[in-house]
């Protein structure tokens, strides 16, 4: 059994932060050593700020207690709750704030499926025959240089026109929305699509409840989702926003960027047109888990 430290004996609120650092001096990995002493400075910090009383501390702890209960196959509320407080934001920015011209990243999102049909560029990744406006898409893909990055896979998905992603929506043909296209010699790709409509995160839970009691409205500006890999790139994960939604500079999960607030042009043919450039970054490809099973 791990020998006893002896941290010392709590004497009022004042020793309390000290006796617990030195409580856990011991941590053998450094990272985590680092990672929980900081909490614990900030959590005794914040304590001290805030003076909770024991029936409001009752109500955090229930509150984080449901976050866990509500999470299952169809939706994850502890991510949630970290993207209501922007900490999702946070930790994408610091991860992937390189500033050498390459694009913005944006928060993968709970709705990604890592299996979406295989497309030709020019294909429709509208399936369901209840249409919305018509939206075609042409990007193009350049390394940091301006070279045309060719071969790129190019993964899209979006909500439909009335705000809904496939998976959460029975009405919706199985990968309605979604796609995997190839950037061409020139490292162009396009596609057809509906026009998408912004949409509210999950009401039915903890974050929900948080919302309403913090009076903010629950949703996300229209946008269209990209994660764009290609061997010897980092996978670029982000997503382009429908400058003209009244939403734009209040996404509830704070993800959209001076950058990728993209315009979406009424063309003569009265079909939607969005136009925008992609640029990577050297690094590793790297495909991620889906945030659902
Ligand atoms: C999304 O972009 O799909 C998304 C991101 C965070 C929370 C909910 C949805
Ligand atoms: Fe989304």
């Amino acid at each position: 059994m791990t020998e006893p430290i002896p941290h010392g004996i709590v004497d009022g609120a004042d020793s309390i932060t000290g006796i617990v650092l030195r409580a856990m001096a011991r941590t053998p990995d450094e990272r985590l050593r680092t990672v929980m002493e900081s909490l614990v400075r900030h959590l005794h910090a914040f304590v001290r700020e805030t003076r909770p009383t024991e029936e409001e501390f009752e109500r955090g702890i229930d509150f984080i207690v449901r976050l866990g209960q509500a999470t299952g196959p169809e939706k994850n509320e502890g991510i949630l709750a970290s993207d209501l407080l922007g900490v999702s934001t946070l930790v994408m920015l610091l991860n992937n704030a390189i500033g050498r011209g390459e694009t913005d990243a944006a928060l993968l999102g709970p709705f990604w499926r890592g299996n979406s049909p295989v497309c030709s560029n020019g294909d429709s990744i509208a399936r369901d025959a209840r249409e919305g406006e018509p939206l075609e898409v042409h990007g193009e893909v350049r390394d940091l240089q301006g070279h045309p990055v060719a071969g790129a896979v190019v993964d899209v998905w979006q909500a439909s026109p009335v705000g809904l992603y496939e998976n959460q929506d029975p009405a919706q043909p199985e990968h309605n929305l979604r796609g995997r296209f190839e950037t061409d010699a020139q490292g162009r790709f396009h596609f057809r699509s509906v026009k998408p409509a912004g949409y509210p995160v999950p009401l039915d839970g903890p974050c929900g409840e948080l919302l309403r009691a913090q009076d903010r409205h629950p949703y996300r500006p229209a946008h269209i989702h990209f994660m764009i890999s290609r061997e010897g790139f980092k996978t670029l994960i982000t997503q382009v926003f429908d400058n003209s939604d009244n939403c734009i500079a209040a996404d509830v999960v704070f993800g959209v960027t001076p950058a990728l607030s993209g315009d979406f042009r009424k063309q003569a043919n009265g079909a939607w047109r969005l136009d925008y450039r992609f640029v990577m970054q050297p690094g590793t490809r790297r495909i991620p888990t889906p945030p659902l099973p």
